[in-house]
């Protein structure tokens, strides 16, 4: 059956995304970013995630924690956007608020004792790791990290642990899209010709398969590369993406892993991070490095273009393929569920 498409309002209303941010990305993990930027006890990493800024970090006990990076006198941050590592404990730039790597406040200059320490305690926010890549959730409501993975841990079971891999870096890729505009496009194979020259050419077309599980919040490419694709992705691999926003691609010689994040109605960051089987040359590695970046400015480029067109209010609702798009039509579904209003 064809599916009528979410309305175009829905990509561009400051409302929605507000209401997605509190119904949608709250309630789910969400990709970090490495864990081996944490690995030793005091060093920490911080940044923004689907607006919340974060910092994760290694206590000295060597348990990983997470903060919402706010100072709980008067919000200022408490360590900039970034890696490093800190000293004994944490010290609030702004009035010297400072707290154990705990999280509990140990010091607050000039209040005396009218202050209830104990109930200034820095934030917490759920953390956990996957494949050598760090999760956190806002709400404390959240199911675990492997219950919400669901179906993927079992999925990625054929191919290497990223510690077999070495770690090539990250990218970050920013443009004028509503994050579901990419959503819609990472879901389907309807594209893949018209947009990714190279990749439609590195793949088996016939061996393409595209399964959905846990109610549709998992979908999955399973595919085989031909020719020198083989040789530089070897052989069969997954292309994976978990509602709302966690996508990687996985096979025998390398992972990587996407966060697509909202920053605004009409505004999206994808940050990728890549590892990498060794025993390739140095040439194929930088050379699938930048692959990955093209393949996501060949994406975000045309959800720019339907952006552009929602945002024009000459366009209300488009159609969805019940063969090719059928993806697409459930993941609408899940955010129609999500915000409150039933397919
Ligand atoms: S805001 Fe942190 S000490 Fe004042
Ligand atoms: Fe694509």
């Amino acid at each position: 059956m064809v599916q009528p498409t979410l309305p175009a309002s829905w990509y561009t209303s400051a409302t929605m995304a507000r209401r997605e941010r509190d119904t949608i990305f709250a309630r789910n993990w969400a990709l970090f970013g490495p864990e081996h930027e944490v690995a030793r006890p005091g060093t920490w990493a911080a940044r923004t995630v689907n607006g919340w800024p974060v910092v994760v970090l290694k206590d000295r006990a060597g348990n990983l924690r997470a903060f919402h990076n706010h100072c709980r006198h008067r919000a200022a941050a408490l360590l900039p956007d970034g890696v490093g590592s800190c000293p004994a404990r944490l010290v609030c730039p702004y009035h010297g608020w400072t707290y154990e790597l705990d999280g509990t406040l140990a010091l607050a200059p000039r209040f005396g004792e009218d202050l209830d320490k104990d109930a200034m305690a820095l934030r917490p926010v759920r953390v956990a790791t996957w494949r050598g890549c760090l999760f956190v959730a806002i709400d404390p409501a959240v199911p675990s990290l492997h219950s919400w993975l669901g179906s993927l841990p079992s999925l990625a079971e054929p191919w290497p642990e990223t510690t077999a891999f070495t770690y090539r870096g990250d990218f970050t890729v920013e443009g004028h899209s509503n994050w579901k505009t990419y959503c819609d496009n990472t879901l389907e194979g309807y594209h893949l010709s018209f947009i990714h020259e190279r990749l439609a050419q590195s793949l088996d077309a016939r061996a393409v398969t595209i399964r959905s599980y846990d109610d549709h919040r998992l979908v999955v490419f399973h595919v085989t590369y031909r020719g020198d694709g083989a040789s530089l992705r070897g052989g069969d691999g997954i292309w994976f993406w978990r509602y709302p926003g966690f996508q990687g691609v996985l096979g025998a010689t390398g992972f990587k892993a996407e966060k697509i994040e909202p920053t605004g109605p009409s505004g999206l960051r994808s940050v990728s991070w890549a590892w990498y089987d060794p025993a390739m040359s140095e040439d194929d590695i930088a050379d699938n490095f930048a692959w990955a970046r093209t393949i996501v400015e060949e994406d975000l480029a045309i959800c720019e273009s339907v952006q552009r067109n929602l945002e024009a209010r000459s366009f209300e609702e488009g159609v969805l393929s019940p063969v090719m798009e059928c993806h697409t039509a459930a993941f609408q579904d899940l955010v129609r569920r999500d915000v409150g209003e039933e397919p």
